[in-house]
């Protein structure tokens, strides 16, 4: 059977078309985390769509009109969602002037005048009703802008909203641009022609939002190594008592059925054997670390302890493929991060190919200083979960496919 990977690896890229003189309309996320004064604190985002713009200005697109939505704006204009925020940044990582526009009408006239290097960035289109509805007639309207468009929002590319789906049905030439394929190339490494042994690394808070994942990759890998709050509700299912931990209690049989699915397939599962533990998530007095079995009453797992550091970075210094998804702890909390940055550096340091999909955990693993040092960061959080969960992302459902 082909899977989602290799399908939508099939798509039309920029590569394949010619965009000369062409209006080309690029979907980018530029969904980027920005402070209380609009700063942006992490452009990785804005960086990675880089390669697809540049290519249509130095392809001599007639105009490149850029559409991204931020955050979630609930209904019509909210400053605080502008993508005005944007403007500055982007002029200054692309070295060129782009052009604000905050109106339908202004951009349709305007950018069907053809002066090669024109750039236009839309307001967020989540102000329009018709971006989250994947409205036919607003898809419509959205299509009349281009001659070309190109999807290049693999964050978004989950989502079945107009821009990143619809208007697909309005354009004759719709193709993925530079960061989608690089995304599909990264997992397709990972997944399809992997260097084994291949390990994933799971954690985060809960298995129900990760148990498509967890039971669709079981066929590809070779170990599985759980942490996080996910791995109380193992723990928990195999007769640990966690006490006042994070335990989805309506999944333990789902915990069980796991690891008897892992055992058939041979998949070496690894979880914690000692955590962190404390008084209080919010205000501790009480830390520290002790075997899983010493769990104390009212007292919470929120890290991995030294002894499963030690057990994990075994399993990954002998492993060639690595994914990571999901922190070991609640990182965000200074004194319950260390298992996850020190993982992140193991990981970081071993010679695997290595890679991150999941919001929180790209933003532990850069956080962690470690960035630099791993093979690929996935830029989707929940599109590069539903990608590992083996689904076909809507994103790239109606780009034209090579033939
Ligand atoms: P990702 O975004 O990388 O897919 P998730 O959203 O699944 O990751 O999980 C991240 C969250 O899991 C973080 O907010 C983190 O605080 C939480 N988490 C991890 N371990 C624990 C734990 N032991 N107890 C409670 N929350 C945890
Ligand atoms: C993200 O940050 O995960 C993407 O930009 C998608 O945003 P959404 O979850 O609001 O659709
Ligand atoms: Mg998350």
């Amino acid at each position: 059977m082909i899977s989602n990977i290799i399908t939508m690896g099939g798509v039309k890229s920029l590569k394949d078309i010619d965009v000369t003189g062409k209006r080309v309309l690029i979907r980018v996320d530029f969904n980027v985390p920005m402070d209380a004064q609009f700063n942006i604190s992490d452009d990785s985002r804005i960086r990675a769509a880089l390669p697809t713009i540049n290519y249509c200005i130095d392809h001599n697109a007639c105009s490149i009109t850029l559409v991204s939505h931020l955050g979630r704006p609930k209904g019509g204009y909210d400053e605080r969602y502008s993508l005005r925020h944007i403007q500055k940044r982007l002029e200054r990582l692309l070295q060129k002037r782009v052009e604000f526009i905050d109106d339908f009408d202004t951009l349709k006239t305007e950018n069907a005048q053809c002066s090669i290097e024109r750039i236009f960035l839309f307001e967020n289109i989540r102000f329009y009703d018709g971006e989250k509805k994947n409205d036919p007639e607003f898809c419509k309207q959205l299509g009349g802008l281009c001659d070309v468009y190109v999807n290049d929002a693999f964050g978004t590319s989950h989502r079945r909203d107009a821009s990143t789906y619809g208007i697909a049905d309005y354009v004759d030439t719709k193709v993925a641009g530079f960061l989608m394929m690089r995304e599909i190339e990264a997992f397709t490494k990972a997944l399809e022609n992997p260097i084994r042994p291949i390990a994933l690394v799971v954690g985060g808070s809960k298995i129900s939002t990760k148990i498509t994942l967890l039971t669709s990759v079981m066929q590809k890998v070779d170990k599985l190594i759980i942490g996080g709050a996910m791995s109380n509700t193992f723990l928990q299912a195999i007769g640990y008592d966690m006490k006042g931990s994070l335990v989805e209690s309506d999944f333990l049989e789902t915990a069980k059925e796991v690891l008897e699915e892992a055992k058939q397939h041979k998949v070496k599962v690894y979880l914690p054997v000692d955590v962190v533990i404390t008084d209080s998530i919010d205000h501790p007095i009480d830390v520290k670390v002790v075997p899983i079995q010493d769990v104390l009453d009212g007292f919470h797992a929120v890290d991995i302890g030294p002894a499963t550091l030690k057990l994990f970075s075994e399993a990954i210094e002998l492993s060639n493929t690595i994914i990571w998804n999901g922190p070991m702890g609640i990182y965000e909390i200074n004194q319950f991060s260390k298992g996850t940055y020190k993982l992140a550096t193991i990981i970081s340091e071993s010679y695997a190919y290595s890679i991150v999909g999941g919001g929180d955990t790209a933003d532990a693993v850069e956080k962690a200083g470690e960035k630099e040092k791993f093979s690929f960061i996935s830029t989707g959080g929940g599109a590069s979960l539903e990608l590992l969960e083996g689904k076909i992302l809507p994103g790239f459902e109606k780009l034209d496919r090579k033939s």
